[in-house]
């Protein structure tokens, strides 16, 4: 796949999930001030996971229907064990759902081959793992430049080498960690390699950013500095962001809350940030 057109496309009719419309009629007139409201960046609808751990079959996910619109910042919320990560590893494409269909800006995504998906992920999402996800053999440096590397190839990724690492040098400023470049994961505190997570994820400039628990190992310091970062991408870069977490204080943060209950997207909230 060498651009985004060659996904296979398909109308999608939005829930308005985002605008909190469940149930309106397609029909229904738009008030004829109302803006148009932004197309969306990354849908899910009937998304279904069961896992089977031997005889037992856990149904994690029963029917999940997900919009966020471009430029939106939502956070999904859950108790522990509610299907939070397994949504964002389907949403991300890292996993295959049992059912249900998965659209990036408006092309359906969940049924590309493994590479298409592989480069998809590497040029338009950025993803921070719940348990980060660090390759260990490498330093911080060169765990936030993976990214870059996998896209660029040997050759491009070494003559634009300088303007990488700048990048890179920038990206794990911005999250308190340039004093530790050159330290392998494990050398770092949880928080520290959380916060390397999170410069990777941004590092080759995605456009959806799926953050999962991006603050749940930081104190509370530290944590809001994760948040006012991702708030700041939001506003200032558009940066679509969806965060998975179960900390309601740090969810209020977002535009809008949806939560994750017994398998299905049971109830949204629109937060006044
Ligand atoms: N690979 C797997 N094999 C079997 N069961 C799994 C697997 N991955 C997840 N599960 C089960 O699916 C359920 C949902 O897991 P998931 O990690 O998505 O929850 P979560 O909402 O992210 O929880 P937490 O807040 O603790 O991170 C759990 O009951 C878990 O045991
Ligand atoms: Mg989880």
């Amino acid at each position: 796949m060498s651009s985004s057109s060659q996904l296979p496309t398909r109308p999608v009719q939005s829930l308005e999930m985002g605008r909190y419309q469940w149930g309106q009629s397609p029909d229904a007139a738009p008030a004829p001030d109302v803006k148009d409201p932004e197309p969306l960046a990354l849908a899910s609808y009937g998304l279904v996971k069961n896992y089977s751990k031997g005889k037992l079959q856990v149904n994690v996910l029963q029917s999940v229907d997900f919009e966020i619109r471009q430029g939106e910042f939502q956070a999904i919320i859950g108790q522990s064990g509610s299907g939070k990560s397994t949504l964002l590893h389907l949403l991300a494409t890292l996993d295959e759902a049992d059912e249900g269909e998965i659209f990036f800006e408006g092309n359906r995504i969940d049924n590309l081959p493994a590479s298409s998906r592989d480069m998809l992920r590497n040029r338009y999402l950025g993803m921070v793992f719940q348990f980060y996800h660090l390759l260990p053999e490498l330093n911080m440096l060169e765990n936030v430049l993976m990214p870059l590397m996998i896209r660029h190839g040997v050759f491009r990724y070494w003559s634009q080498k300088r303007a990488n690492t700048k990048r890179a040098k920038y990206l794990l400023d911005l999250v308190g960690l340039s004093h530790r470049l050159n330290h392998k994961p494990r050398q770092l505190s949880g928080g520290e390699m959380q916060r390397a997570a999170i410069a990777r994820a941004l590092i080759a400039n995605p456009r959806v950013l799926l953050a999962d628990e991006p603050t749940g190992n930081l104190d509370r310091k530290t944590g809001a500095d994760i948040m006012e970062i991702l708030r700041c991408l939001n506003q200032e870069q558009k940066l679509t962001i969806v965060m998975v977490t179960h900390d309601h204080a740090i969810a209020s943060q977002a535009d809008h809350t949806v939560q994750l209950v017994e398998g299905r997207m049971e109830s949204c909230t629109s937060n006044d940030v």
